[in-house]
């Protein structure tokens, strides 16, 4: 089944707004089928440009194509259209994930192009394609069309980034002995020649790395990526897929990467495979909200949709550490402002809009545990922080639908805890201490309620000042 271009209008022009109250209001998703990885964000002729991947005619991983909005404000979005569709000999079984540029005046890209052979094996292209004025992506043809010699045909997700003027591009690929890792490319006299792999010290490190993203702050390089096959340990990689990111120095000509640890992006149970792209000075990330192979996780497939993005978070770099804030345009989300002040307290209630920021300076006194709940009807989450064990728990077990688990990570508050949530229909997503830590998570509550929000401490907490508010509704239009 394929829908004309006409079928395809008539069926999201009908499906707009999105009216289920499992449907999020403020985060982008779509009304039917499947969408994962954000792809091609750029900034062009003064609008955001944002891909993803989608599958507009089921809850499955199949039939990849690139969903298109644009926005100038991040709450104004045009109605989502289907930009790229798998159909060529390169790209037929999926149009995968990519990254735009803009050259020569034009919005390009490049994605992987994924083929099923006659075998039934696995072939990767990496493609070009430019924006049309109607909304489309042209295809230009096949950039790269096999991966280079001692990898598996596991080599997608190209990332097109510039130094000293000049194109290089990372892709995630497999060796032949089934360990994750990126190579890269560089482009010379219009041809895109293989430099090697980027050789860094993480040796065995998952089966394969995806979608990886190479930043540069000041003097130090960024790769962010997600490995598949680590070892879940106490309080990092608890989800089945990581999404991470190491700091230090590339040298594009061996290419070496001499780097820090790993350090994971976001601390939820739903973050994946994000895209960031430079605008207008800044850089800007937008993440999946789901895990791939997880499906049992997200009960909308009944309902025929799955999966959301982040908000667009921007990145900035403090003692070599990646820290994440909501781009300040979402303020303009923001209504009816409830304030808190209290002192000197152990427990306090408030019920919330439906749709909420939530903003929380902690100055904790004598408490050593902290616990926020969200309740909804009977079912709950819970946040809570231990100050001696410096630790963050998240809570998802008195859910009745949807993935459950407990995922905990460190966070150093000391006496001041900084919590900002955003409280969407099915997603939550907390920034820890301005963007040290993230956590995204989605949730499903059975009952259409608004949620309450209750916070207990073990021990009199000195203060805490803040405040929640309403959040509006994104539109397509
Ligand atoms: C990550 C990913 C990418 C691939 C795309 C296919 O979620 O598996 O590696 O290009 O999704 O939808």
């Amino acid at each position: 089944m394929v829908w004309t271009k006409t079928e395809y209008k008539e069926k999201i022009i009908a499906a707009l707004p999105m009216k289920h109250f499992w449907h999020n209001r403020f985060h982008i998703e779509m009304p039917f089928g499947l969408i994962n990885d954000p792809n091609g964000l750029s900034f062009y002729q003064g609008e955001y440009h944002i891909f993803y991947q989608w599958n507009p005619y089921s809850c499955e991983h199949k039939h990849k194509s690139w969903g298109y909005i644009k926005t100038t404000d991040f709450v104004h979005y045009t109605i989502p259209c289907l930009a790229l569709v798998p159909g060529e000999s390169f790209d037929k079984d999926g149009c995968y994930t990519g990254c735009g540029f803009v050259e020569e005046d034009k919005l390009q890209f490049v994605y992987t192009g994924n083929v099923k052979n006659d075998k039934n094996e696995r072939e990767s292209y990496q493609c070009l394609g430019s924006l049309q004025a109607d909304g489309r992506i042209k295809k230009e043809g096949v950039l790269i069309a096999k991966q280079p010699s001692g990898y598996t045909a596991h080599f997608r997700d190209p990332y097109i980034f510039y130094r000293a003027g000049e194109q290089y591009m990372v892709l995630g690929i497999q060796t032949e002995a089934l360990k994750g890792r990126v190579v890269l490319y560089h482009k010379k006299a219009g041809c895109w020649e293989f430099s090697g792999e980027i050789k860094t010290s993480l040796g065995d490190f998952g089966y394969m790395w995806e979608c990886p993203n190479m930043l540069r702050f000041a003097d130090a390089d960024v790769l962010v990526f997600s490995p598949q096959g680590l070892q879940a340990k106490e309080t990092k990689w608890q989800n089945l897929y990581q999404t991470g990111y190491i700091v230090g120095n590339l040298n594009l000509s061996t290419p070496e990467f001499s780097h820090g640890d790993f350090e994971e992006v976001d601390m939820g149970f739903d973050f994946y495979a994000p895209q960031v792209f430079k605008a207008n000075g800044r850089y800007l990330m937008l993440g999946w909200i789901g895990m791939p192979d997880r499906s049992e996780d997200y009960p909308t497939s009944d309902k025929g949709w799955m999966f959301a993005l982040t908000m667009m978070r921007e990145l900035t770099m403090k003692n070599g550490r990646l820290y994440q804030q909501p781009i300040y345009e979402i303020e303009k989300l923001r209504s009816d402002k409830t304030e808190i002040f209290k002192r000197e307290f152990t427990n306090y209630q408030g019920e919330l809009p439906r749709g909420s920021e939530i903003l929380l300076d902690l100055v904790l006194g004598e408490a050593k545990q902290i616990t926020i709940k969200f309740y909804f009807a009977l079912e709950k989450i819970t946040f809570t922080y231990d100050r001696q064990k410096e630790l963050f728990c998240i809570d998802r077990n008195k859910m009745k639908l949807g993935g459950k688990g407990i995922r905990k990570f460190k966070l150093a508050a000391k006496a001041n805890l900084r919590l900002h949530f955003f409280i969407d229909r099915t997603v939550i997503e907390l920034f820890c201490q301005d963007g040290e830590k993230t956590a995204t998570l989605m949730y499903f509550p059975e009952e259409d309620r608004s949620p309450q929000l209750v916070i207990q401490a073990d021990d009199i907490v000195t203060s805490m000042k803040g405040g929640f508010w309403q959040m509006g509704c994104i539109e397509y239009k």
